[in-house]
């Protein structure tokens, strides 16, 4: 048996294969273009291991879609290839379009044509599972209910609008076609191999590196938090158990501020490796302008993936966020090596050049 996982090199596709590999011998034919955000030293462990194949190669080239499902008969599709950061959608939201959803279109075409032509077991039994945001539900006030599956999508970002296209495009294909399709809109993760792009990875290592820590507007945005691990384990459980047609809201129930996350990543590193000054990594906090049509707050409520299919997070906050910070400060030379020269371009721009 086989599964393919796109977009394995990124951030949670690559903590997925790992997770896969550790906990099964199924063999993952990993499909990823590789664009700024993969990063195949996240597979550096799985050198030489012939349950992976790592294949370099774009979700909307049907020419090499079609064959990877026929020759490995696939049995099922992760989808996680997508570009991910709200603030390279606002500067360029065409690459959003192009990948998030003119992307999965080719690929739910090329999965379509190779689905149709199983045997019944086969047809029945396969799945293609997509990965979604809870950033498609748009936001929240502060009083609202946390988002249910019964939310409409109202997306507010570029990323989160090309995400709900993906979302609406999976949907047809399982109205329109049959194609046995799962989905899960998760909230925002964090962990090991996270791209220093995104508050928690940027923060730490600014903080390290002695620069601003850029907290947008006021700092009071809310995001609900969930450990990368706790994601794989929710989207291997909705793979083996979900209901076909089915979405699933993922998230750990850990609402935070964005300034309290900030302060936690200080005071973790106040006593994990304290400044060489003696001051706290707190003085380097530096709000800066709000991001344009920044989302006030997301919260996901996960009591259906709970109870339908006994998933929980293995994680709290304050454990996971431990285990992040730990894990960045052991791996600088991770750290180093994507800090590349098209990184320090992203930084310029969205942060001057002082950043
Ligand atoms: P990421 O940006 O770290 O990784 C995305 C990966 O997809 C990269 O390796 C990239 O090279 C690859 N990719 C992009 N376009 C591709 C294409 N057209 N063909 C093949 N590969 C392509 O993103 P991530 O944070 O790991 O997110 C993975 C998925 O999970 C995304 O679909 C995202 O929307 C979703 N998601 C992310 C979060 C989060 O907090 N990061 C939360 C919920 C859902
Ligand atoms: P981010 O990690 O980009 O995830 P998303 O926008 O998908 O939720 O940002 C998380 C929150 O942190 C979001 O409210 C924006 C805020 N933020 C900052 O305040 N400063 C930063 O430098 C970044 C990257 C994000």
């Amino acid at each position: 048996m086989t599964i393919l996982v796109t977009g394995g090199a990124g951030f949670i596709g690559s903590n997925f294969v790992l997770d896969w590999l550790a906990q099964s011998n199924e063999t993952v034919i990993n499909l990823d273009k590789l664009s700024y955000a993969g990063n195949l030293q996240n597979l550096a462990s799985l050198q030489g291991d012939s349950r992976h194949t790592f294949v370099q190669g774009d979700i909307g080239d049907a020419a090499v879609v079609g064959p990877l499902l026929r020759d490995h008969g696939v049995r099922a599709v992760v989808n996680f290839a997508a570009e991910s950061h709200v603030d390279r959608s606002i500067h360029g939201p065409e690459a959003f379009v192009q990948n998030n959803i003119v992307g999965t279109f080719h690929l739910l075409e090329a999965v379509r044509a190779y689905w149709s032509e199983l045997p019944a077991q086969g047809k029945s039994g396969f799945r293609f599972l997509h990965v979604s945001t809870d950033e498609v539900y748009g936001s929240l006030a502060k009083d609202d209910p946390a988002f249910t599956e019964r939310n409409p999508h109202e997306p507010n970002s570029p990323y989160s609008a090309s995400k709900a296209a993906s979302d609406h495009l999976v949907r047809a294909w399982h109205h329109t076609y049959g194609l046995p399709v799962l989905t899960t809109n998760c909230s925002n993760n964090y962990g090991p191999y996270h791209f220093p792009e995104k508050l928690i990875p940027l923060m730490i290592v600014n903080a390290l590196a002695g620069k601003p820590l850029p907290v947008y507007g006021d700092g009071q945005q809310i995001r609900d938090w969930l450990y990368v691990k706790d994601h794989c384990s929710a989207i291997r459980r909705v793979l083996e158990a979900g209901r076909v047609g089915e979405t699933y809201n993922v998230g750990g129930w850990n609402e935070k501020a964005n300034i309290d996350i900030v302060q936690t990543v200080c005071t973790l590193l106040d006593e994990l490796q304290p400044r060489a000054d003696g001051k706290r990594y707190a003085e380097q906090i530096t709000y800066v302008a709000d991001r344009p049509g920044h989302d006030r707050r997301y919260a996901i409520d996960a009591r259906k993936i709970e109870r339908e299919l006994g998933w929980k997070p293995a994680e709290t906050f304050d454990t996971g966020i431990a285990k992040t910070v730990r894990w960045y400060l052991d791996n600088p030379q991770w750290v180093a090596n994507v800090q590349s020269g098209s990184y320090r371009q992203w930084v310029n721009q969205q942060y001057g050049a002082q950043a």
